[in-house]
């Protein structure tokens, strides 16, 4: 793109501020800035104040496997599980592009250290789980690791000097998710630089677009790949790649899967999986209305009451067929660092902005099916979103520890 045309594009946008300092920048600089606004998906801002996820169907409760039949039942899908992972069927995704704002820590959230007497990083734990599963099934699991730009090199550099935490380097790939852009309350594009507008990863939607934009689709055909696992970064006491899980979903013929934790009381901020329209949904806690999140079943428990963990299984095949379909875009707000006016770098404690993202809970509702499999908080779920309080570094050590896993 010409500067003329950028100019041109911007200025339509009623986003020319961004070409301030244009002229000083090097010929290289330059021509990077033009190809980031080339590259600016202009259709998300319309969605500023106006998120098009509110329009929604009708709710019904999801098929589910729960913890009584899970344990009724555990040798057959466990049989089930290890032979589709013994034939190499099974890879697994860490989603670990996101910024991790919320725990503060400068490296990728991975890498922080949840270890007292010893160093055990999240990104070891994670390891040391699927290495579980991989020693009962006496074959490797294919794993993948979504990065974003930002943390992309101390990521795999990290992996490297740790020795992949005792995995087999040659089923591990990692991969570079896409960036969005971000602007500040009043829709204007900020700049990170002068130069270089403010961009961050576009969410964790786009990992499969992402994996076939690395080129990946080779990889999962030559390996045979039939399912994926996906899961997040931050829940230290997952089972990735579980064989119950697998085994349960191949043997009730769905086409995907999603791990999920029994909501014990109403309030409770989780995002639920339900069917919607007959088609499977995950409705996040500040979108219910208060009859939906208080509902009761004939027992008397909470009707609505499977809350996702960002644990999902998916069929590869299924996968393909939807690659290529829009994810809806969601707008959160964040806090954004950026350069103002006077050139000087601004660091925000409070949100000062809008960014950009897709999310994986809606590839959920593009399957034609799902498997609510419920797996017990105490033994499976412990996220660390922040240092302290709920879903904290405290927490979750606290929830090791009664797991027996030395700090
Ligand atoms: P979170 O929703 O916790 O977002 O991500 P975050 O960016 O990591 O953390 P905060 O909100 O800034 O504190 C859930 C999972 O999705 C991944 C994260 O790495 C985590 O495993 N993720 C998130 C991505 O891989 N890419 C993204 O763009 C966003």
């Amino acid at each position: 793109m010409t500067k003329e045309k950028a100019i041109e594009i911007l200025e339509k946008a009623g986003q020319g501020h961004v070409m301030r300092g244009f002229d000083d920048l090097s010929a290289e600089k330059q021509e990077a800035f033009l190809a980031q606004i080339e590259n600016i998906n202009w259709s998300d801002f319309k969605l500023i104040g106006n998120d098009s996820n509110n329009a929604r169907g009708e709710f019904t409760v999801p098929p589910a496997i729960e913890l009584s039949e899970i344990a009724e039942r555990k040798a057959e899908f466990e049989a089930v599980g290890l032979e589709a992972i013994k034939k190499g069927e099974v890879g697994a995704v860490l989603l670990a592009g996101g910024m991790g704002t919320r725990l503060g820590f400068d490296l990728p959230k991975g890498c922080y250290n949840v270890g007292q007497t010893h160093e055990l990083f999240i990104f070891e734990c994670l390891i040391n789980n699927l290495m579980e599963v991989v020693n009962k099934a006496g074959a490797f699991v294919p794993l993948y690791i979504m990065t974003s730009e930002k943390n992309d090199e101390v990521t795999q550099k990290f992996f490297k000097e740790h020795n992949y935490f005792g995995y087999n380097p040659e089923y591990v790939k990692f991969f570079i998710q896409d960036m969005a852009c971000a602007v500040d309350y009043d829709g204007k594009l900020l700049l990170e630089e002068e130069g270089r507008l403010a961009t961050s990863p576009n969410g964790n939607g786009g990992w499969y677009a992402s994996m076939m934009k690395a080129g990946l689709k080779g990889d999962i055909q030559a390996r045979g790949l039939k399912w994926i696992n996906v899961f997040a970064v931050d829940n230290v006491l997952q089972r990735i790649a579980d064989p119950l899980f697998i085994g349960a979903t191949i043997l009730g013929n769905y086409v995907s899967g999603s791990k999920v934790v029994r909501k014990v009381e109403p309030a409770e901020k989780m995002g639920l999986l339900c069917l919607e329209d007959g088609k499977p949904s995950i409705v996040e806690y500040y979108e219910m209305s208060k009859e939906m999140s208080e509902a009761k079943a004939e027992d008397g428990s909470l009707l609505y009451k499977y809350g996702v963990i960002l644990n999902y299984l998916f069929s590869v095949e299924k996968l393909d067929e939807i690659v290529d379909n829009n994810l809806v875009v969601h707008v959160v707000e964040k806090k954004i660092p950026f350069v103002n006016e006077a050139g000087e770098k601004v660091s925000p404690t409070e949100p000062n902005g809008y960014k950009f993202e897709l999310l994986v809970l809606d590839m959920i509702h593009m399957m034609d099916n799902n498997l609510a499999f419920e797996v017990d908080r105490n033994y499976e779920f412990a996220p660390i979103k922040n240092l302290h309080g709920v879903d904290s570094v405290d927490s979750a050590r606290e929830l090791l520890q009664k797991n027996g896993v030395v700090l």
